[in-house]
């Protein structure tokens, strides 16, 4: 298997997830109520799974070896522009987790959310389109089969990480919380 296969498959469930947005979003417009067990879950899934486990995995190892190559002026644009869209998502999603703060304390409207959560779910699919039409598939051919092995290996490594970390932060979060 190419080293891009994890990366589409963990795409198709990142779209699953943003059609659960579109979806809540047209809740919020009709009741004009917040979820906020929705927005924890889908900011937890954003955070975790979209951008510490995949953004983590294109970065950390797709991208940081692509580096190391020399890439079609073309190739190394759209990689600027992926890292670019990443920042994007991070930034977008601080924002959704504040709006929902000041939701809660009353400062806030469910209008802010609702913009937040939209933007998510029209931007996302671009980037996945970007990386999925235009650079996966072309990206790999920098690389010889040994390559790929090692970055496939290496994304495995990554995983198997990334649930002992998650849930080390979620303890250090709430003793911190109890103190
Ligand atoms: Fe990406
Ligand atoms: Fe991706």
């Amino acid at each position: 298997m190419k080293p891009i296969g994890p990366l589409m498959w963990e795409h198709r469930l990142i779209e699953k997830m943003l059609r659960l947005f579109e979806g809540e979003v047209r809740i919020i417009n009709e009741s004009r109520k917040i979820n906020t067990v929705f927005i924890d879950q889908a900011v937890d899934f954003i955070k975790t799974y979209a951008d510490r486990t995949h953004h983590g995995k294109e970065e950390d190892i797709l991208f940081h070896d692509l580096r190391k190559k020399k890439l079609s002026p073309e190739h190394a644009r759209i990689m600027d522009e992926l890292m670019e869209d990443h920042r994007y998502a991070r930034k977008t999603v601080g924002e959704l987790v504040a709006a929902k703060e000041k939701y809660l304390k009353g400062k806030h409207s469910a209008e802010e959310i609702v913009r937040l959560m939209s933007e998510l779910a029209r931007f996302y699919p671009i980037h996945i389109e970007k990386e999925d039409k235009h650079f996966f598939f072309p990206c790999m051919d920098y690389f010889s089969k040994e390559e790929q092995d090692k970055m496939l290996a290496e994304y495995y490594e990554f995983d198997r990480k990334m649930i002992h970390d998650k849930y080390e932060k979620v303890v250090t979060q709430m003793e911190a919380q109890s103190l």
